[in-house]
């Protein structure tokens, strides 16, 4: 028999929050088939997601999801190499689903589990080739900005992550989740705050831009106080200025700090992920002020920003040798991120 020839296939399933997820992917990097079942409208009422309500879901949601990657991918299970979960970080309850829906299709095709990661997923989307060209050169510095994170992780040439910098307090994408609560716009927020931001006419209103400088560091909960207070005045400004100066707020802040740190760092790209690097406004500013100081800049199409599970293969492959089998007691449980935990080396400071 010759050594196989064709790349590894694994089939991964996302489900850390409201996103029921199943994909394919070869090598790491060819996305054979990406189905994403959405929550949204199940928590577009309550503002936010209900982790039991999104628990529930996903239960629903799970096996259609694999069924319809594998029809889509016209593939077999005996073509499948290895089954991959995010194990983490996210909703316990959400997690605990999928990472045992995947445990089980292991286990009974006899396959090895690769538990992985949901942030370092966002990061390896960038590697996803149909979705950027080529693969983003090392180092690179990602910034992932999604509803529960805002992280400036350093991505070393050997693939380990240092983290750089982080938010203090909310979350980019949970500012636009609560911002849009405010405005009365539907969960999630980010979408139709850009779509609200549009209509804005005047766009003169300038909230404020929380810059924490001399550190890589991010803070997003003054902006959302300012903007809650803005709103509550006797005569407030149009619902689309207030829309177009958050999103401008935000987007200043997160290019100009992410760029001047990869200028800082000397990586050789910067990578882009996560939910609100879906933002128009963020890619436009983003790749403006990168390529003023000649910085290669890698932000995954939308599809790929938000929670997907070609994400989570492309992470999953990265870490071949950590598959476990599926059939011994196991240990992995919902964890939180591990990614860029490993001590932090000495970096210049950031100005
Ligand atoms: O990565 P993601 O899908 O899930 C998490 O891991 O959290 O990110 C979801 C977040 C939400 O807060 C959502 O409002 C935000 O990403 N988001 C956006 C856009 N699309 C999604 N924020 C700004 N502009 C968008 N177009
Ligand atoms: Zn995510």
């Amino acid at each position: 028999m010759p050594v196989r020839e064709r790349p590894v296939r694994i089939l991964a399933i996302e489900s850390s929050c409201d996103e029921t997820a199943a994909a394919i992917v070869d090598g790491g990097w060819r996305i054979r088939a990406n189905v994403v079942a959405s929550q949204s409208d199940l928590h577009s009422t309550t503002g936010g997601v209900v982790p039991e309500v999104a628990a529930r879901q996903h239960l629903r949601a799970l096996v259609p999801v694999v069924r319809k990657a594998l029809a889509d991918a016209e593939t077999t299970w005996s073509q499948i190499d290895y089954v991959a979960a995010t194990r983490g970080p996210g909703l316990p309850g959400a997690l605990i689903v999928g990472l045992n829906a995947a445990r089980g299709l292991a286990f009974a095709r006899g396959l090895p589990l690769i538990p992985a990661d949901h942030i370092e997923g966002h990061v390896r989307a960038a590697w996803l080739r149909d979705a950027v060209e080529g693969a983003p050169p090392l180092p690179a510095l990602a910034l992932v900005v999604s509803g529960g994170h805002t992280e400036l992780l350093l991505v070393l040439e050997d693939g380990a992550f240092e983290r750089v910098g982080a938010t203090r307090d909310d979350a980019a994408g949970e500012a636009f989740d609560k911002v849009a609560r405010l405005l009365g716009l539907p969960y999630p927020g980010g979408p139709p705050i850009s779509a609200l931001a549009a209509q804005a006419t005047e766009r003169r209103l300038r909230l404020p831009r929380a810059w924490l400088r001399g550190t890589d560091d991010f803070s997003f909960s003054g902006l959302k106080t300012a903007t809650r207070q803005l709103l509550e005045e006797p005569a407030p400004p149009a619902g689309a200025e207030v829309a177009w100066a958050f999103e401008e707020s935000v987007c200043d802040v997160l290019s100009l700090k992410a760029v001047r740190a990869a200028e800082r760092l000397e990586v050789r790209a910067l990578i882009i992920a996560g939910g609100v690097a879906a933002n128009a406004r963020l890619r436009q500013r983003v790749r403006e002020r990168a390529a003023a100081v000649g910085l290669p800049v890698c932000i995954p199409p939308p599809a790929l920003c938000t929670d997907n599970a070609a994400m989570i293969a492309a992470a999953a492959h990265e870490h071949l040798d950590a598959a476990v089998d599926a059939a011994a007691p196991l240990d992995i449980l919902p964890t939180a991120s591990r990614v860029g935990s490993r001590s932090r080396a000495m970096r210049r400071r950031a100005r």
